[in-house]
């Protein structure tokens, strides 16, 4: 039933979908991805708040800058404010925590995940528990899983499970860049402001982000780049192109921050 889902969720982009992507356990429901109507945000102060959520994880430099340390969005990765499956999805993410995390080894709060983000892919500082702005990012992403049962996520949690090729080539991946990504990103990997995204360099995630180790940002290209059409690069060259990105230089993750 999952995997039937998965997909029709993917048959538009050809790749045959794992219903374990992500950090997915085989014993979460998961449900269809619908994502509420804006109009269907609330008045008042929660609709305020589920606002400026959005406006952070739409555009973190600007809405948390003292708490940003590169110019990554989230939804650079969390593509469209997190409404996209195999791109991370905000939704169906709230209804799981707290939640077991295999890389600190213990169960960890929605406020330690996305700190872990903060820390990590915004090369930044974490954001105090209570603060407005980490209670708004929760609101947009209860709003955003309105109509989700707890304990249950949505297909297309967190990235596709991909089988890591036998042999991965970062010379073949600099070729595949140049060809498939460079228009976009630069040849010099800075991205263009307010266009694209660095995938290297002083501004981009550093090296503790799950988006600078080879299979996530390999999973992640296979099913969303490059945007104009997604699913058309094979597995092997997923793996090789991120092999390349993954060789340049880019800050390092801060050890102080270690228990996120
Ligand atoms: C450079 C890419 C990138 C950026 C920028 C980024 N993230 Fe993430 N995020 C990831 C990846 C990769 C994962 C792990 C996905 C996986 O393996 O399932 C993740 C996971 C998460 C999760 C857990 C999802 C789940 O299903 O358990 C949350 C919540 C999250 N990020 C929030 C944020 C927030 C909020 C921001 C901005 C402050 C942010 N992220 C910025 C790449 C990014
Ligand atoms: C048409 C422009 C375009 C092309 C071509 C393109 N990208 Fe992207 N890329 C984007 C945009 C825009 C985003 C931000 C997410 C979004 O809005 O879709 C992004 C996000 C990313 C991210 C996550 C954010 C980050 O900075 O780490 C990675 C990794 C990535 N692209 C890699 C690639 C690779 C590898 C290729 C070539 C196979 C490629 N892209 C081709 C425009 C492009």
């Amino acid at each position: 039933m999952l995997a039937a889902l998965s997909s029709i969720a993917l048959s538009r982009k050809g790749i045959q979908a794992s219903p374990s992507a992500g950090q997915q356990s085989a014993k979460v429901r998961a449900v269809p991805l619908r994502i509420p109507p804006a109009s269907s945000i609330p008045s008042g102060p929660v609709g305020e708040l589920v606002r400026l959520g959005k406006n952070i994880i739409t555009d973190t430099p600007k809405y948390a800058a003292a708490y940003t340390g590169n110019s990554m969005k989230c939804s650079d990765c969390h593509i469209g404010g997190g409404t996209m499956a195999f791109a991370s999805p905000l939704a169906g993410v709230t209804t799981l925590f707290p939640w077991y995390s295999p890389r600190a080894k213990r169960v960890i709060t929605i406020q330690e995940r996305l700190n872990e983000c903060f820390v990590r892919s915004e090369n930044g500082k974490p954001l105090p528990d209570s603060s407005r702005d980490m209670i708004a990012m929760i609101a947009y992403m209860n709003w955003l899983s309105r109509g989700i049962p707890m304990g249950s996520t949505v297909v297309g949690r967190g990235l596709l499970h991909l089988r890591a090729p036998s042999h991965v080539d970062p010379k073949a991946g600099k070729r595949i860049y140049a060809k498939k990504c460079s228009m976009c990103h630069q040849p010099n990997g800075q991205g263009i402001s307010g266009v694209s995204p660095p995938l290297w360099g002083p501004h981009s995630v550093n090296d503790g982000a799950g988006m600078a180790k080879v299979p996530k940002m390999a999973a992640f290209v296979k099913a969303n780049m490059p945007p104009t059409n997604p699913g058309s690069l094979t597995v092997q060259e997923a793996f090789d192109v991120a092999a390349y990105v993954d060789s340049q230089p880019r800050p390092h993750y801060n050890k102080v921050y270690d228990n996120y």
